[in-house]
């Protein structure tokens, strides 16, 4: 499975199989783990069998169901860009893996994740991992007029950028951030709200899977 197939692919998650994640999935998401640590400066970690912070044993803890492996990302004040750009790298890493995700901020049992890592660095997020009981399904959501200045004649990498900007996972399904386009120049802001800082670096990352990273160059 390349890279944008599993962006395609890849839909929030939250009912699991009770399989254990099989050796080589653990180790080809254990070296990008290693990879996303060194290149980041962030501390991503992977807990598995762990059925405390999401109630596994039970037969529902809110909308999720057997989740027993999750991500936890920590980092420095002001990384929640970041965290959203490495986070989404694991994430659509994990898909090619064969593993479903779901990104969580909220809806876990905040006591039984540590809030900090022993380094300084702060707990960001939770992303938890698994065997979907299924492959789960698109969002909807916004279209390209919402979220950019994409208008007919532009580059095709721009309109292939945008359409997987708008798969992206994002907080309550929000969408809020914009792209805009000086020749190859592309700019992308987060608008007001909760996580959208996250959100953009998420998005981001998508942008350049669908885009190509040779294609363009990031405006500051
Ligand atoms: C930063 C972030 C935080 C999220 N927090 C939660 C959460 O607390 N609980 C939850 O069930 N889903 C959470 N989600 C998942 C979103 O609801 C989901 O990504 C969105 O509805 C789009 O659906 P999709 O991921 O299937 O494309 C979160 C997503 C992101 C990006």
């Amino acid at each position: 499975m390349t890279i944008l197939e599993a962006l395609e692919q890849r839909h929030s998650v939250r009912r699991f199989t009770d399989r254990p994640i099989d050796p080589e999935a653990l180790s080809g998401l254990e070296e990008e783990i290693r990879a996303v640590n060194s290149e980041s400066g962030l501390h991503a970690v992977l807990f598995r069998d762990e059925p405390e912070a999401f109630l596994a044993e039970k037969p529902h803890y809110g909308q999720f169901s057997g989740c027993r492996n999750y991500l936890a990302i920590y980092g420095k004040r002001g990384r929640a860009e970041d965290v959203g750009y490495y986070g989404q790298r694991l994430v659509l890493r994990a898909q090619q893996l064969g593993l479903n995700s779901c990104w969580v901020a909220m809806t876990y049992r905040q006591g039984k994740v540590a809030r900090r890592d022993g380094n300084g660095g702060k707990l960001y997020i939770v992303i938890a991992l698994g065997y979907g009981q299924s492959q789960g399904t698109a969002h909807r959501g916004k279209s390209a007029p919402d979220v950019s200045d994409l208008k007919d004649g532009d580059p095709a990498w721009y309109r292939d950028g945008i359409r997987a900007a708008l798969m992206a996972p994002t907080a309550v399904n929000q969408q809020k951030f914009r792209f805009t386009r000086d020749g190859n120049r592309v700019s992308a802001k987060a608008g007001l709200g909760f996580l959208t800082a996250m959100d953009l670096g998420i998005v981001k990352y998508n942008f350049e899977v669908g885009a190509g990273k040779d294609s363009f160059v990031w405006a500051e």
